[in-house]
């Protein structure tokens, strides 16, 4: 056991102090590209300029033989470009790998002052994530890093979701958990072949009105991910940390994407990942609340005063508990609002309309 006075101290001579609490920049898409491909590598520059969070990947989507490509191409990548406020991400291949070592060493060494997260895969147990504590500790010491390399997991093994709660608590490195619904779904021999989203086999049906058992019968398909995602979000609150829905494939059925999105949006997931730009535009919209919800949220916080009490506002209770809801709308818009002028100017415009 790890004694308490001794999680906040570097588990290497020489390594940053690990940060007490994980920074609330925006992270409403994580979007993914291969660093390994030139022609998405030119693209870099002006998707940093739209996106929240830029991830160079490097396991699955990336070819094997085109691994060493890939880390060299990130590191290119991360020396030449300036990043503004998007942050720098990437996805290392997985602890089991012949790639992830050399992954680690290179990155860390080469651009360990650029990089903000290392996404780790396939993570089982808080072992894992031990492992790479102390690996990235001894590594950030000989580059001479001043500031902490944070850590994500990705929950999609069976084992990693029934030890979800302890990898969350693992290190204070751990910035967040992304559900990855197709390794999950293999993991635990699920019989979907799409990558995220719902199926229509996954469906409840209303009773039979009479002796037909097949006519009338209304059938709503049901979310495959709803439990998986609920258990993530509480393990990442009770950690501090912050849960993400993982990747939508079928590209070409935005609807459905979104519909997954804001799933993961109103059960307390604070982004998910991009796969093609169509899908940074979803997210952004999804994963920003709409004006007319900040603007009722700052409506019941001006009119609860203090915080304690009960008011109606337009025949609606409000207590206690519901503006901590309104904050959680409130705080979240302003954070957004203050990197981003337009969603700033919506917000301000919804909420002069709600209070006149
Ligand atoms: C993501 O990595 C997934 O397996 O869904
Ligand atoms: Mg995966």
């Amino acid at each position: 056991m790890r004694s308490p006075k001794d999680f906040f101290a570097p588990l290497a001579v020489g390594a940053p102090a690990p940060v007490r609490e994980i920074p609330a920049s925006p992270s409403r898409m994580i979007h993914f590209f291969d660093p390994s491909n030139e022609k998405m590598a030119a693209k870099v520059p002006d998707l940093a300029a739209k996106t929240d969070v830029l991830l160079g990947n490097l396991e699955d989507a990336v070819r094997a033989d085109r691994k060493e490509a890939a880390r060299a191409g990130l590191v290119s990548i991360a020396k030449a470009t300036d990043f503004g406020a998007t942050q720098l991400w990437t996805r290392v291949n997985s602890l089991d790998s012949p790639w992830v070592l050399d992954d680690l060493i290179t990155l860390v060494t080469e651009i360990g002052d650029k990089l903000d997260v290392i996404m780790v895969p396939k993570v089982e147990g808080a072992q894992d994530i031990h492992y790479v504590d102390r690996l990235l500790a001894q590594l950030e010491a000989r580059a001479g890093l001043r500031r902490p390399l944070l850590v994500h997991a990705i929950l999609e093994t069976a084992s990693g979701v029934a030890n979800v709660e302890e990898i969350a608590g693992a290190s204070p490195r751990m910035q967040g958990i992304s559900l990855g619904p197709a390794d999950l779904a293999a993991s635990r021999r699920m019989k979907t072949t799409r990558v995220g989203g719902g199926h229509p086999g996954y469906l409840v049906r209303s009773d039979p009105a009479g002796d037909d058992l097949h006519s009338g019968r209304t059938t709503y398909q049901q979310d495959l991910w709803h439990y998986t995602v609920a258990r993530m979000v509480d393990a990442c609150v009770l950690h501090g940390i912050l849960p993400y829905y993982g990747p939508f494939g079928d590209i070409r059925d935005v609807v459905a994407c979104e519909d997954q999105f804001r799933n993961a949006y109103l059960l307390g997931c604070v982004g998910a990942w991009s796969l093609h730009p169509v899908q940074i535009d979803i997210a952004k919209r999804v994963f920003s609340p709409e004006p007319k919800d900040v603007a009722w949220a700052r409506r019941v916080i001006a009119a609860m005063g203090d915080g304690t009490g009960a008011v109606m506002i337009d025949g609606k209770m409000q207590d206690d508990a519901s503006v901590k809801q309104c904050r959680v709308v409130a705080e979240l818009a302003d954070a957004l609002a203050a990197r981003d002028a337009e969603l700033k100017a919506a917000y301000d415009k919804a909420t002069e309309e709600a209070l006149a």
